[in-house]
């Protein structure tokens, strides 16, 4: 009986400390399934920022990330393959409407908003999940990849098109 109790006790004892190992090692396993995975990063040597934003301001304007799906512009005689510039005319500057009429905002001042929250997706998109999205559902190519080349050429030229304006006012503030 007296073993019986001691057991109990020790039992009491041990399991708070069990419980705490398996929190630690649940906290190591979370680390462990979420590694690093930022993907291979392509460097492509740069020049100059002014080089950066021209490069990014042609995909914007000419890279079709390997759609086929195309589009009559006004006036022209025959259909070209979708891009950024389909729907976002001259560079993004004004605001617009899709070829399928959606409303498009200027894409000036539209970097510094970024991160911003989607009620839609319930979630927070960051410029780069932005134009991920855009390529996707707008152009319906492959995007690039998220450390690409392409992709920090994307977001120079959006940032450049983004160039004095107040960064992050519709962010909520921070509070301690
Ligand atoms: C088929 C039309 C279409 C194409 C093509 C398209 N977009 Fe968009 N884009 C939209 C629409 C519509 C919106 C506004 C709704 C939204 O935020 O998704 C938008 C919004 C954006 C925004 C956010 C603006 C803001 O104020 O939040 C960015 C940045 C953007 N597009 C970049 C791009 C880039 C870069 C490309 C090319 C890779 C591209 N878009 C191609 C239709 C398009």
């Amino acid at each position: 009986m007296k073993q019986h109790s001691t057991s109990a006790a020790m039992a009491a004892a041990v399991r708070p400390a069990l419980i705490m190992a398996f929190a630690a090692a649940g906290t190591a396993m979370c680390f462990a399934a979420v590694p690093p995975k930022a993907g291979p990063m392509t460097v492509k040597p740069a020049t100059s920022m002014e080089q950066a934003v021209q490069d990014g301001a042609r995909i914007f304007a000419q890279d079709s990330f390997g759609t086929k799906q195309t589009w009559v512009p006004e006036g022209a005689f025959g259909s070209h393959l979708m891009s950024c510039a389909a729907c976002h005319t001259d560079g993004g500057v004004p605001e617009g409407t899709s070829p399928a009429g959606a409303h498009l905002p200027s894409l000036i001042g539209a970097a510094s908003n970024y991160p911003k929250y989607k009620a839609k997706k319930h979630t927070v998109f960051t410029l780069e999940r932005q134009i991920v999205h855009c390529v996707r559902a707008g152009v319906m190519g492959k995007p690039p990849g998220y450390n690409s080349p392409e992709m920090v050429d994307l977001v120079v030229y959006l940032t450049a098109l983004s160039k004095g304006s107040v960064m992050g006012h519709q962010m909520p503030a921070v509070t301690h």
